[in-house]
């Protein structure tokens, strides 16, 4: 699930703006500047992940694969990140144990499928993936 949600976020971006002057790195920003994060670019970095582009759930496990907590933030951050979070992992969570119990999630092609920002991000075409009965 962490894995999905680095590399294809569903929000991805999140947006702040500034209350007062602030110096970031080597930018001076005046109170008012918007500011957006891009947790697309941030989950497809290989700056802050191995193979960032691979699909390696088990790198959320691994010690030696130290992540950057500021380098996953699906849900965004701070006192406006989203209050569903817990919620929304939980629904996740079960929904996937619910569908793995019943069913083979088998590939039906093996082109890739493009991600279209629509404000939220979604796939170009269904999901070449079938539910087989088990
Ligand atoms: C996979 C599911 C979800 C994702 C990826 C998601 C993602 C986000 C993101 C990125 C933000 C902006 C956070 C920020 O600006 O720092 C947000 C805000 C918010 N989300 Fe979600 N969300 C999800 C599900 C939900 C659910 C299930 C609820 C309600 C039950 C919810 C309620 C909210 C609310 C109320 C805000 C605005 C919080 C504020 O501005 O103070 N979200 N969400």
């Amino acid at each position: 699930m962490q894995q999905l949600f680095t590399l294809t976020p569903s929000v991805p971006f999140t947006t702040r703006t500034l209350d007062k002057a602030t110096v970031l790195g080597d930018y001076a920003l005046p109170k008012g500047t918007v500011l957006m994060l891009n947790t697309q670019v941030l989950g497809s970095n290989e700056e802050n992940f191995d193979d960032a582009s691979q699909f390696r759930p088990e790198r959320w496990l691994q010690e030696k694969e130290k992540i950057n907590p500021f380098a996953h933030l699906p849900f965004g951050l701070g006192k406006r990140m989203c209050i569903g979070r817990r919620l929304a992992e939980l629904q996740l969570h079960l929904a996937v144990c619910w569908i793995v119990r019943k069913y083979d999630i088998v590939a039906t092609d093996h082109e890739p499928v493009e991600m279209l920002h629509l404000g939220i991000l979604v796939p170009s075409r269904e999901l070449p993936i079938a539910f087989c009965q088990r």
